[in-house]
């Protein structure tokens, strides 16, 4: 499976903290929002990651992320001269993505909870159709909106519905099968303008084959729109890092997790970082973890 991560867009309900940075590579609490979405491709086991981002705000992520081999990954990036809509990501990534099954992450999107590498992996596998992931909103209509039968099957998809049928929002990542490169080609804009995820997702409803994974009430999957959504994201982050002494989507610790790099070379991230809680975080990981093999 290959995957994508679109950070494009101009941050607009952010200005001025975006009018120079881009909105994805901005802190919540202690690391770039990017890392929240890269972090929850790696747990999936995908290496193979191309990134795509504005023109203007390319030579920043590429200083930040590289190619990715200090993570086990090969990072690619490609660029969206215009916020043309999520579903232009699969024409942008039709090359990246070849005969492969892909997974697209949007670049503020952040997803914490028990049990989610597990969940992510069993939905990675063998993908056939497209596999969403509803989590339940009070405000419904700012999102895609998935609505299901008395069974929990998925029945509609409206995005943005002015009178939702359903409190369940359609989160910011999509697994798919390899149609959904024609399906992206073939679709119009809509009214906005836009190339809509919710339309490709709509093809799929129409053959029976989206499925949508319930992430339920004891998971967090947060907001990073608007000022006080993303100091409340940054808050949560904060609040769990402290409390259990873990770090959320911490690309160094994943990579090692993951197998995708050794302890040795984990470590020494780490040490380059020493400076910084979460450069000690890092080293101290390392050092558990070769314990815990040894053992
Ligand atoms: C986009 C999608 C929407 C989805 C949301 C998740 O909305 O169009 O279906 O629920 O991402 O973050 P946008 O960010 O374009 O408002």
């Amino acid at each position: 499976m290959k995957g994508i991560v679109l950070a494009g867009g101009s941050g607009t309900r952010l200005r001025p903290s975006t009018v120079s940075v881009s909105k994805q590579l901005i802190p919540v609490y202690n690391k770039p929002m990017i890392y929240y979405p890269l972090s929850v491709l790696m747990l999936a086991g995908i290496r193979e990651i191309l990134m795509i981002t504005t023109p203007h705000d390319a030579p920043m992520f590429q200083r930040l992320l590289g190619d990715g081999s200090w993570l086990g990954l090969e990072i690619t990036y490609a660029e969206q001269a215009e916020p043309n809509g999520l579903a232009e990501a699969f024409i942008i990534g039709a090359d990246h993505i070849g005969d492969d099954s892909s997974a697209l992450i949007l670049g503020d999107n952040i997803f914490h909870g028990p049990l989610f590498s597990s969940v992510l992996r069993d939905n990675a596998r063998d993908v056939d159709g497209c596999v969403l992931f509803g989590y339940p909103v009070k405000d419904p209509h700012r999102y895609g909106v998935g609505v299901t039968d008395a069974e929990d099957r998925l029945i509609d998809l409206e995005e943005k519905p002015e009178h939702p049928r359903s409190n369940r929002a359609i989160t910011g990542l999509y697994f798919y099968d390899n149609d959904v490169v024609d399906i992206a080609a073939r679709i119009e804009p809509s009214a906005r303008g836009e190339l809509e995820i919710t339309d490709v997702n709509r093809e799929y409803l129409a053959k029976g084959k989206a499925r949508l994974v319930d992430l339920g009430r004891g998971f967090s999957w947060l907001d990073t729109g608007t000022h006080d959504a993303l100091l409340q994201a940054g808050q949560y982050v904060q609040v769990m890092e402290e409390r259990q002494g873990i770090r959320i989507a911490c690309l160094e610790e994943v990579a090692l997790r993951m197998g995708f790099i050794g302890v040795d070379d984990c470590h020494r991230l780490g040490s380059a970082l020493s400076g910084t809680d979460y450069g000690r975080y890092i080293m101290k990981f390392a050092e558990e973890f070769a314990l815990e093999e040894q053992r």
